[in-house]
């Protein structure tokens, strides 16, 4: 049974997957960090999928497993991950400000994560174990120390002039 792409989801790299840990449940974890690997996050019609194809596994039961461990990500991330640290190190040195500042130039509303146009994606961490240089953000590999919410912005800007984005 060949299935096609839907929503940009390669079904058939998903079964690759599947087939790769024997359609064993007791893999699940493994599967869904693979699939995260490909995608960056977890597509529902994803875990959908491997919920109705391995047995003894539901599309809730995948859901829940991946709701249930934070390493696991259900919405898109972005070309950029922005990390803002908000251990009590980076907290107390004013993590919060830089916090907003990320918020209000990436227009982002509350409980909204990804920008719109898909460039970035910011995520609030309790320690990113560089306490000494707080209040520390990451963009996707690289650490930022020291951060003001003047020399974030200024790094946005920088990152979006570069990509061409308003
Ligand atoms: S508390 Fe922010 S890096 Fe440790």
């Amino acid at each position: 049974m060949t299935e096609t792409i839907s929503k940009g989801i390669d079904f058939k790299k998903i079964d690759e997957i599947l087939q790769s840990y024997d359609y064993n449940k007791s893999y699940l974890i493994a599967m869904l960090q693979k699939v995260q690997e490909v995608y960056r996050y977890l597509p529902e019609d994803a875990m959908t999928y491997i919920g109705e194809h391995v047995e003894g596994l539901s599309p809730a039961t995948v859901y829940g497993v991946a709701t249930f461990y934070a390493q696991f990500s259900l919405e898109p991330k972005g070309k950029y991950e922005i990390r803002v640290c908000d251990g009590t190190a980076c907290h107390v040195r004013g993590s919060m400000p830089v916090l907003n500042a990320i918020k209000n130039k990436l227009k982002l509303k509350e409980g909204q994560t990804t920008c719109e146009n898909g460039l970035f994606s910011l995520e609030i961490v309790s320690c990113l174990g560089a306490c000494g240089l707080a209040p520390v953000c990451m963009i996707n590999d690289k650490v930022y120390p020291q951060m003001t919410s003047d020399a974030i912005s200024v790094i946005l800007d920088t990152l979006i002039k570069e990509e061409g984005a308003n």
